[in-house]
């Protein structure tokens, strides 16, 4: 497995290029990190604002304002299920459905006691590895829907 943050910023790097990193491209390049990462963490809050060269507490300020944008989930924990394409096809959608009656919340959302946020992403480059989900930023591929329940097992043991 050799997905990297780095081809996930350049998802990023992407769409703020299609937009000639114009200062216009912010909210887009916040929507495109969400779908890539599935939260916008500080680290992504601070490569957008550098490649878009605003400061970072204005790009906070936007990812905060806005309720569709989320910022790292408050979870000890993270699971984030890749849904896009090629990992919908591969039963992503199996994976997000069991982690969300494991621990009876749904995906976006964190458990009560704190411990894990199930969080879903949209293609995060590596399709060729479908299914993904990515614990505690680290992706892990062609996962079984038992692998997927039993890594989130050992992640919050
Ligand atoms: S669709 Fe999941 S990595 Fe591309």
């Amino acid at each position: 497995m050799n997905l990297k943050a780095d081809d996930r910023f350049k998802m990023v790097e992407k769409t703020i290029k299609k937009l000639n990193y114009d200062k216009s491209a912010l909210i887009e390049a916040l929507h495109t990190a969400q779908e890539t990462f599935g939260y916008l963490s500080n680290d992504t809050l601070r490569f957008i604002a550098k490649r878009l060269k605003l400061p970072h507490s204005k790009v906070y300020g936007v990812a905060t304002f806005y309720h569709f944008f989320r910022l790292k989930p408050n979870g000890k924990h993270t699971a984030v299920v890749c849904m896009g394409t090629a990992c919908y096809i591969k039963g992503a959608d199996k994976i997000i459905q069991q982690l969300e009656e494991r621990f009876g919340i749904k995906a976006g959302e964190t458990t009560k006691d704190g411990i894990i946020s199930v969080l879903s992403a949209r293609c995060v480059g590596a399709c060729s590895l479908a299914p993904i989900v990515l614990y505690d930023e680290k992706p892990i591929g062609n996962l079984s829907l038992e692998q997927s329940i039993q890594k989130v097992e050992e992640l919050i043991k």
